[in-house]
């Protein structure tokens, strides 16, 4: 099979495009380098053994990607490209709603021009918002909170209506909750070039001595000691719930959304705490109030996407931590 990778230079892309080449496909990627170097398509040929197509394009200007999706022959894409910070989405809100949602519906028309009726997309278990209660099951409403979920919200409805004019279409989101972590190799991990914010990589980085110490955003939310609670899970186990979602949209039609998480919730404040411990050092923290669009606690009901996905266990917080140092303290940057 060939996929295109949009966002495919990028975390997450990155890793799919090795666990796919490694899986025997044949993968085309397509990113920006907004937010990514070129030189992680050596590092993917390193681990998988095998080069994939890469191409510098906007997915915005779909003649390009059109001329890519045809000559490519794919089956099926999986949309990772995006903007992906909430507190960066409250000062460039239309930035946000013009890569996500222009991105989303150019992929779309590239698809159709070109026949491609399969597509995986990247959501974010942030459309639930303030949830009435975690674990969050899919059937909660969704209610974002800011520009970047709100994004994610529209791309959801557009491609379920999508789906809903046109029966052709298969059509898997996944609401991913905290990706974090690094391949085991140490060769390709979360490495942003625009701004590094996930508090995996602001550990690393304060570990690693770049950065004074770990900013803690809000410490009176309504948990247990505080500070905000997450979701994280593995990189490598969000790549393998990518692998069963492509097999999931080749038997199918139409549109549906699965959590991606652990379904375990783990505070900020826990989570140092974990890092500091695999780790074996103390790691500076700084406290700071709460940032505009933040929510207390988001963590997924894994229930219906383990049965779907045949997911039987995810790698612990203490891989991830390990997986993402073996990364940071193999880079020379
Ligand atoms: N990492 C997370 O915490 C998280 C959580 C939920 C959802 N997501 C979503 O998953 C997807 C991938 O996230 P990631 O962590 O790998 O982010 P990332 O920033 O590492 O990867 C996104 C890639 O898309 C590229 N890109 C951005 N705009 C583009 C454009 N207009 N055209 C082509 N390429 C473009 C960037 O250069 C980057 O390589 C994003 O859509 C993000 O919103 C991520």
């Amino acid at each position: 099979m060939t996929i295109v990778l949009t966002g495919g230079c990028g975390f997450i892309g990155s890793h799919q495009a090795v666990a796919l080449l490694e899986a025997g496909h044949d993968v085309v990627l397509v990113d920006d380098l907004s937010n990514a170097r070129e030189s992680v398509v050596d590092r993917i040929a390193e681990i998988a053994g095998r080069r994939p197509e890469f191409h510098a394009t906007d997915v915005r200007d779909t003649e390009a990607l059109t001329k890519v999706l045809a000559a490519s022959g794919c089956d099926s894409i999986i949309h990772f490209a995006g903007l992906k910070h909430v507190s960066e989405s409250m000062e460039r809100a239309i930035d946000y709603l013009d890569v996500n949602l222009a991105g989303l519906t150019s992929v779309l028309k590239a698809a159709d021009t070109t026949g491609v009726r399969r597509l995986v997309f990247s959501s974010s278990g942030s459309i639930y918002g303030p949830a009435e209660r975690v674990p969050i099951p899919e059937t909660a409403p969704v209610n974002p909170t800011n520009p970047y979920s709100r994004s994610k919200a529209l791309c959801e409805q557009v491609l379920a209506q999508v789906c809903a004019v046109d029966p052709s279409w298969s059509v898997m989101s996944l609401r991913y909750f905290n990706p974090a972590g690094a391949h085991p190799s140490g060769l390709i991990g979360e490495d942003p070039t625009h701004l590094i914010s996930n508090l995996v990589p602001v550990i690393m980085e304060t570990v690693n001595g770049a950065f004074d110490s770990v900013p803690i955003f809000g410490t009176d939310f309504d948990t247990d000691d505080g500070t905000a609670v997450r979701d994280y899970i593995h990189v490598m186990d969000v790549v393998e719930a990518h692998a069963a979602a492509l097999d999931v949209v080749k038997t199918t039609t139409g549109f549906e959304a699965l959590n991606i998480g652990r379904g375990e919730g783990v505070s900020v404040r826990q989570l140092i705490t974990a890092a500091g411990d695999v780790l074996d050092r103390p790691i500076p923290t700084v406290e700071h109030p709460r940032r505009t669009g933040d929510v207390a606690a988001l963590a997924a009901d894994t229930t219906r996407s383990k049965k779907r996905l045949g997911i039987h266990d995810y790698r612990g917080v203490d891989t991830i931590f390990r997986d993402a140092w073996r990364f940071r303290a193999g880079r020379t940057t």
